[in-house]
């Protein structure tokens, strides 16, 4: 059987905004040019379709300049999508706008209702758990609600703590198969991913943590050449995508899609 944690039958994709150069982030480092933004979306999608999955690409939401990073609006699993309660105010209404996308396709959608908040972002679902980190977005209440959503589904859920001044747990980490996590060192020393096998990053190249395993492929960030070569030593099958613009806004290769095989299309 295969690995359900990056086996995936489905993705869905969200076209930049023209408001996307008003992101959130946090330390401005220059405006992201739009039409770059545009073309290394394609490149993404293209990677994504590259392995066979369907992926839906939704068009452009201007009332949401952050709404490109579609992963932070849901959790998809095998029996279940779930609508997140988004941390960031200008956000927190993106999930809202994704729920009838996924309810097309799984039929319902659950919902974190709160009062507590949680991103896609802060969610890394490995073959044999579910780990959530809490964060400047993510909070334990809203860890509380995902955990009885997924219990009864047979998850178990493991609270643990983004580091400090970091975006999202998964901006510091990435799946890269049933064992093997890819993480930034001071993730890493935390001791979180005891029991798994872990490949750093290397020294300055932090910001390629957040890798996407899809299918045959780990799709990660163009310009980290020394991480790379560990993870094709390692026998990981690596395609990069240009992100220099989105980066600009904090986001990465996860942030980019929702990754799925819904059950009732099994
Ligand atoms: N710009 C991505 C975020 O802050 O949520």
């Amino acid at each position: 059987m295969s690995a359900r944690s990056y086996t995936f039958s489905h993705a869905v994709t969200r076209k930049p905004c023209k408001a996307v150069i008003e992101g959130l982030r946090a330390v401005d480092t220059g405006t992201p040019d739009l039409a770059l933004f545009e073309q290394h979306h394609a490149d993404y999608v293209l990677a994504l379709k590259a392995t066979g999955a369907e992926v839906v690409t939704l068009e452009a939401l201007e009332e949401f300049p952050d709404s490109v990073f579609v992963e932070d609006a849901a959790l998809c699993l095998p029996e279940g999508a779930i609508a997140m309660r988004p941390g960031a105010p200008s956000r927190l209404r993106e999930a809202e706008a994704m729920a009838p996308i996924l309810a097309q396709i799984y039929g319902s959608v659950q919902t974190v209702e709160g009062p507590g908040f949680i991103d896609g972002g802060d969610i890394l679902v490995t073959e044999r758990e579910i780990l959530v980190g809490t964060s400047a977005r993510t909070d334990s209440t809203g860890i509380e609600e995902l955990r009885q959503i997924v219990t009864p589904w047979g998850y178990t859920v493991r609270e643990l703590k983004t580091p400090e001044g970091v975006l999202h747990f998964k901006t510091d980490c990435s799946l890269l198969d049933e064992n093997t996590i890819l993480s930034t060192e001071r993730l890493a020393k935390s001791g979180c991913f005891e029991g798994y096998e872990v490949i750093l990053t290397a020294e300055g190249e932090e910001a390629c943590a957040n890798a996407i395993r899809f299918n045959e492929l780990v799709i990660m960030p163009d310009g980290f050449p020394e991480t790379e070569a560990r993870l094709v030593e390692a026998g990981y099958n690596v395609r990069k995508v240009g992100n220099t613009e989105a980066a600009k806004l904090d986001g990465g290769m996860s942030c980019l899609s929702l990754r799925f095989t819904p059950e009732i299309a099994c």
